[in-house]
């Protein structure tokens, strides 16, 4: 038979798919390069980690994985009942669970702007009603025009906090108030950055049906490639997020690194401690050099680099550090991952040779505030 050519034959996608630009992650090329760009862990996780990866792989890859013990010991190492969580493929399964399970389509899905882009991407999938507010132009908390679409009711809300790209916390009080006037949403609270900042609500899925919490392995454990997150709600809500999930979501390499990486806790707490005080270095030296920044809780920085900022991402990546271009959502502005105090140095040697450089339009004390001009559509390849 020949092949079809006819292009209107065959199945005919959702209208929500066609309405969405493909995406392309921009993680290709990345070797070799000081990699200040995803928010990754910049060393590595615990070599007790890769040393586990190795004898799982070589023994056990014929088994699908088993989950009991991980699941009672992931419990146990993050406060929780084992009822009381998901295994996720990720963090971004465990936003895909909850679209998945609490919106349909055409239902209200409230997402902060700039914020992490999944949120919006899952509840287009699902076809549902996007609203998006809008942080102040000082990139603060928007928290009374958040609490305003909250009491005009949806389905799911979904707040990263710290909040990917600004770094910036809401308040427990703030969060408090969100959860209470939206009692019939899920409210997902993702804690990608928890390590780094130490604020948590997560003990409230004891109090608020509404709650769920969503924590990575992807950050500050180093564990981005093998793909394994956790989801925590109250016991009634687990049990139905799970009727909806694969049942081998997580690998079996995914899932024992993860429990060795929790049996080693202090490398993670070392890596995070070393990560803040080359925030608070690369902050000054930012201050110093006259670039204005968003104070941070997390491990990268939003730097507005306003009209130099296209010259300041050449000239790093030509000093073989990458970074990420976020004017797409913050005019002017890049998201600097920041590493150990080693990394630092390198990347503030190199911001200094570009200050003294003669950048186009270098901004110097004149910053203006960041412009609340903000495309409506992510840009394919935005998404992290
Ligand atoms: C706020 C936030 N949540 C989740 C993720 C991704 O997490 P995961 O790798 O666990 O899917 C990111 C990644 O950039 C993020 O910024």
């Amino acid at each position: 038979m020949s092949p079809n050519t006819n292009s209107k034959a065959g199945p005919k996608p959702r209208a929500a798919i066609e309405a969405m630009d493909p995406y392309r992650p921009p993680s290709s090329g990345r070797e070799d390069k000081l990699r200040l760009d995803f928010n990754e862990n910049t060393v590595g996780c615990s070599p007790r980690v890769v040393k586990r990866l190795g004898k799982v792989a070589a023994q056990d890859l014929t088994v699908y994985p088993a989950y009991e013990e991980v699941f009672e010991q992931l419990a146990g190492y993050f406060g929780v009942r084992a009822d009381q969580m998901a295994l996720t493929n990720g963090t971004d399964e465990a936003i895909q669970l909850v679209v998945n399970t609490y919106v349909g389509e055409k239902d209200r899905v409230i997402v902060l702007r700039p914020s992490y882009a999944m949120y919006r991407f899952y509840a287009q999938v699902a076809g549902a009603r996007v609203i998006e507010i809008d942080y102040a132009a000082d990139l603060r908390f928007p928290h009374e025009a958040l609490l305003r679409a909250a009491r005009s009711g949806a389905k799911a809300i979904f707040i990263a906090n710290p909040n990917n790209p600004t770094g910036t916390l809401a308040s427990p009080e703030e969060l408090r108030e969100i959860l209470e006037a939206a009692p019939n949403a899920a409210v997902l609270i993702d804690e990608a950055y928890f390590e780094f900042c130490g604020r948590t609500v997560l003990p409230w899925i004891n109090r608020f049906p509404n709650l769920f919490v969503s924590r990575t392995f992807s950050k500050a454990f180093g564990l981005a490639a093998l793909r394994v997150g956790c989801l925590f709600s109250d016991a009634a809500n687990i049990a139905v997020i799970r009727k909806g999930q694969s049942p081998y979501s997580v690998n079996a390499l995914g899932v024992a690194c993860a429990l060795e990486a929790i049996r080693d806790p202090g490398y993670v707490k070392k890596y995070a401690a070393e990560v803040i005080r080359a925030r608070v270095m690369l902050c000054q030296e930012l201050q110093c050099l006259g670039w204005k920044y968003f104070p941070s809780a997390a491990n990268f920085v939003l730097v507005q680099f306003g009209s130099a900022s296209g010259a300041v991402l050449r000239m790093l990546r030509d000093a073989g550090i990458l970074v990420r271009d976020r004017g797409y959502e913050v005019p002017g502005c890049v998201r600097i991952t920041v590493g150990t105090i080693a990394q630092t140095r390198r990347l503030i040697s190199a911001l200094r040779s570009i200050s003294r450089a003669d950048v186009d339009g270098r901004v110097s004390q004149t910053v203006t505030p960041t412009p609340k001009v903000l495309p409506k559509r992510v840009k394919a390849g935005a998404l992290r």
